[in-house]
């Protein structure tokens, strides 16, 4: 664990120590928390944080701040991988997942839901009012608006813009998984940048440890742009990419999500804090099963994101360019740049 100071200077020096990081190299200083604190992948999480932290600064329950930061992105006009703004799949159709869960091991989780903007508090609810934990498509839908959720249109037209203008060039055609790297949602066929990359990074993964120490996560996701009709990622999917155990941390994931299911990815960097690693470490350990599985997957982006109970945090990704804010009582917009092992 570093002290506050230390802290501070990996905030600033994070992003230069990104930049030159190699599998050879320590990772950057992983930051220390103070309780309460809420954790989020991508910079597009320090406004998540707020709304979190909001909750938490009160003495409110993880659970709750979690579920108000997810929406946070979840209602940006302009973010084009989560919620209601997300980019569609190749038929046009805006498809959403997410997951939560509690300190209690409770979960929740919708996949593939249509016209709803806020999948996270429908998996929520899913959590809170039925016995199941995954309501898939159709379902999903229709459960949300038996709870009260106003059925939308959600693609606007930025997103459709961009659906249309993929369609000019991508013939349409099935997306292989040895193709995922440069077909699909980056390459020359959909000008968004190398999967789980700066300009198609998807996902907000949110961990968060209130007052009393206890722990709960959210993801949500439109997952990846112009996937096929019915594909879902690791978001909604408990273990892949969220799980947290209250006698351990968080860990939650972002990025290609094929890969991280695989992989059991937030559920292995859990039980390898379990056994003793650091957040930082077991970050490290689950991107390097990936790589060594499927050397392949270096040309794709995953991002793990963790927290033990003590409010040690640890984040690695395969390339660089993946960020997470960080928010406590001392400092509520934190963002470091994750270090890659490639
Ligand atoms: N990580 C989000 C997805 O693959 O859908």
């Amino acid at each position: 664990m570093i002290d506050r100071r230390g802290f501070m200077m990996a905030s600033l020096a994070g992003p230069a120590l990104a930049a030159t990081a190699s599998p050879a190299l320590a990772a950057p200083a992983p930051a220390a928390l103070t309780l309460p604190c809420v954790i989020s992948t991508w910079d597009f999480g320090i406004a998540a944080n707020q709304a979190a932290w909001a909750v938490l600064s009160k003495g409110g329950r993880a659970l709750d701040a979690v579920e108000a930061g997810a929406r946070i992105p979840e209602a940006d006009l302009k973010n084009h991988s989560v919620g209601r703004a997300g980019y569609p799949d190749r038929d046009g159709h805006v498809t959403l997942d997410a997951s939560i869960m509690d300190e209690k091991g409770n979960c929740g989780a919708v996949a593939g839901m249509e016209h709803i903007a806020h999948p996270i508090s429908v998996a929520r609810r899913v959590m809170e009012r039925t016995p199941h934990v995954l309501l898939v498509g159709d379902g999903a839908t229709q459960f949300a608006m038996e709870q009260g959720f106003p059925h939308e249109t959600l693609l606007n037209a930025e997103s459709e813009a961009a659906w249309r203008e993929w369609l000019k060039t991508a013939k349409y055609r099935p997306v292989a998984n040895s193709e995922v790297g440069t077909y699909g949602h980056g390459g020359a066929a959909a000008p968004l940048g190398v999967p789980g990359g700066k300009s198609n990074h998807d996902t907000i993964g949110m961990l968060a440890l209130d007052a009393h120490g206890d722990i709960s996560g959210a993801c949500t996701t439109s997952g990846m742009a112009w996937k096929l009709h019915g594909r879902v990622g690791d978001s909604p999917i408990i273990g892949a990419g969220l799980y947290v155990d209250n006698e351990v941390g968080g860990a939650t994931s972002t990025g290609v999500g094929e890969e991280v299911i695989r992989n059991c990815g937030s559920f292995l960097v859990v039980e390898l804090m379990r056994q003793g690693r650091s957040p930082q470490a077991a970050c490290e350990e689950a991107v390097g099963r990936i790589l060594k599985r499927k050397p392949d997957a270096k040309d794709l982006q995953v991002g793990f994101l963790a927290i033990n109970k003590r409010g040690e945090v640890g984040a690695w990704a395969i390339q660089s360019g993946f960020s997470y804010a960080l928010c406590d009582g001392h400092k509520q917009d934190g963002l470091l740049a994750s270090g890659s092992a490639t």
